[in-house]
């Protein structure tokens, strides 16, 4: 059965579908279950909002009868309200997009939540927290990134921490803080210590032989750094 946002019991790790081998898409999701994975974070892409193209709501929706997992689109496009029906009918579960996209993101967010699919904002490294600060009663999900989005492999940018420590301090436990980009063995530690809960990790997973082996790791790094919180 599949869980709901809120049954995701902390700390999350999140592989990020961008360094996954797309030659075998399908095979990367059967090792990610297999190593104890029902999270997917989709990395969606326009090259418009982002110097980068990915993929859209078809690849995912080509996947979603194959697997159970929780499928957390990431939308890194700028115009997330013209194509959210693609998402929705692709099978997403969570659906993040941009606040530097849509300045007044509550019709959106409102129009995600009314199709029981969990509604997320996300805002860049150069954002201040308190751009999304109005808008976060109507959102299940805040997504601060700490890598300027587009690629995965990026350096940490720890200065986005003082974000996620705000937002924790503001927020209902309801509403849940992920955060994306540059989360390894060496920063997730201080990320879930500033109250993050669901980490998106893309090379620290992909880049390992053993899936199994990254995420039980991270996990526990995650643990620690969380009950120092
Ligand atoms: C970047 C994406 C991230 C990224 C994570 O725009 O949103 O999810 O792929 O990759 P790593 O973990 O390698 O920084
Ligand atoms: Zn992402």
């Amino acid at each position: 059965m599949k869980r709901t946002l809120l049954e995701h019991i902390s700390p999350v790790i999140a592989p990020s579908m961008l360094k996954c081998d797309f030659g075998a898409l399908n095979h990367e999701m059967e090792k990610l279950s297999a190593a104890g994975s029902d999270w997917l974070h989709w990395d969606v892409m326009d090259g418009h909002f982002v110097p980068n193209l990915s993929y859209g709501a078809m690849v995912i929706a080509g996947v979603r009868e194959r697997t159970n997992a929780y499928f957390d689109a990431h939308l890194m496009i700028s115009e997330p309200a013209t194509y959210l029906d693609d998402y929705l009918k692709a099978g997403c579960d969570a659906i993040t997009f941009h606040i530097e996209a849509v300045p007044e993101p509550t019709e959106l967010l409102r129009r995600i939540r009314s199709q029981h699919v969990a509604a997320g904002l996300a805002l860049n490294p150069g954002t201040p927290v308190e751009r999304i600060l109005p808008y976060v009663a109507d959102c299940d999900l805040v997504l601060v990134m700490s890598v300027e989005p587009g690629f995965g492999g990026q350096t940490f940018m720890p200065q986005v921490l003082d974000k996620v420590r705000t937002l924790r301090k503001v927020l209902p436990p309801t509403v849940r803080i992920s955060i994306d980009g540059g989360i390894s063995r060496s920063t997730i530690r201080e990320a879930a210590q500033a109250g993050a809960e669901i980490f998106v990790a893309g090379s620290a997973i992909f880049d390992e032989t053993e899936y199994a082996a990254a995420l039980t790791e991270l996990k526990a790094l995650a643990e620690i750094g969380g009950q120092s919180a």
